[in-house]
């Protein structure tokens, strides 16, 4: 019970982060989240700036062959967050 209620308070409070945080963090939340579970984000970092549109939607798609969990509404949302980080890499590339 204790757990179930600290779990809530978690939920909630992520929540509420989501709708407070600027979308830059936010899409760094998603990306790590999503992007950092089989690789470093330096596979993705060191390809800031080589790759366009269209070719981070690629990638993405490849990604998910190879297992990544998102649905198909999802991918256009993370492409968008993968070109921002041309002008805005700390988000994610930071450390
Ligand atoms: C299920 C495991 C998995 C997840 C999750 C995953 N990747 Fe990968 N990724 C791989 C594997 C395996 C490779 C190496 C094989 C290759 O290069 O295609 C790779 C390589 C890469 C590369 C280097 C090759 C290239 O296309 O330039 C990039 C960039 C990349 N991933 C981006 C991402 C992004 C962005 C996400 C999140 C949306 C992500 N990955 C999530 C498995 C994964």
């Amino acid at each position: 019970m204790k757990k179930r209620l600290t779990a809530l308070a978690v939920a909630t409070l992520f929540l509420l982060m989501a709708t407070l945080v600027p979308a830059g963090q936010d899409c760094g939340e998603r990306l790590r989240e999503k992007c950092t579970t089989c690789h470093y984000n330096t596979r993705i970092c060191e390809k800031v700036g080589t790759k366009n549109r269209r070719a981070w939607k690629n990638s993405t798609k490849r990604m998910i062959r190879y297992g990544l969990k998102i649905s198909n509404a999802e991918i256009d949302g993370i492409t968008e967050c993968l070109v921002s980080l041309e002008g805005n890499p700390d988000i994610f590339c930071a450390e």
